[in-house]
């Protein structure tokens, strides 16, 4: 499974590509909002400058026709930009187009695996099932991404499952576990992977006995 990164921080961006982990990033219009701007533009076109892989940018327009012009302007901002669509009617009427043109889809907020099934149809790249917003409400979020990547495998779909809505470790341990192609994660969680305190129990073991002998 590969990793996203699910931010628009400029920063940790950076910070989580110099550990090779990396291989896209995701945004939405809350996550740039939440860096203070509304120049997505500049916002996505500093990411690609940054990562190599696919970085998704979503559409603000709700019609299709809308998407489809919105998602021509956001896909020309740099070779890797894909376009992030929600899953409505708009929605597949504007992967249907977007991907006959050779641009990649995004379709997000996902919900069930017969949206999955849709946006497969579609001509979707990816997909986003987004797991913690369903455990939020009491369903299982993981349940969906495992019922997606079946329904996928079953019929060789090429559309690749990113569990999005990441909210710590273990759904990523368990969207790997269920054949996700790609989980995309908030960079604290990202960094609650990388961590664990036998690690640095180990090393500062490590250290306090080699001093013993080195002095
Ligand atoms: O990738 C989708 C993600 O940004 C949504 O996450 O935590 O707002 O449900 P969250």
């Amino acid at each position: 499974m590969r990793i996203f990164l699910d931010t628009a921080n400029i920063e940790q961006i950076r910070n989580a590509v110099k550990l090779g982990v990396i291989s896209g990033v995701t945004t939405n219009p809350s996550l740039v909002s939440k860096e203070g701007t509304s120049d997505y533009e500049s916002v996505v076109k500093t990411i690609c400058g940054i990562v190599e892989g696919s970085v998704s940018a979503e559409v603000l327009a709700e019609d299709a026709k809308g998407m489809v012009e919105e998602g021509r302007v956001k896909a020309s901002w740099a070779p890797n930009v894909v376009v992030k669509i929600p899953i409505t009617t708009a929605g597949l009427e504007a992967t249907s187009i977007l991907s006959k043109e050779g641009i990649g889809v995004n379709v997000t907020l996902c919900f069930s695996a017969n949206q999955a099934l849709l946006a497969a149809l579609a001509g979707a790249t990816y997909i986003s099932p987004f797991v913690g917003r369903l455990d939020d409400i009491g369903q299982d979020g993981m349940q969906v991404v495992k019922d997606i990547v079946e329904v996928y495998n079953h019929y060789k779909l090429p559309t690749q499952v990113i569990a999005a809505s990441i909210r710590h470790p273990l759904h990523c341990l368990a969207a790997a576990k269920a054949g996700a192609h790609i989980a995309t994660v908030p960079y604290n969680v990202l960094l609650q992977m990388v961590n664990h305190p036998l690690t640095d129990i180990g090393i500062s073991r490590f250290l306090s006995d080699w001093k013993r002998v080195s002095r």
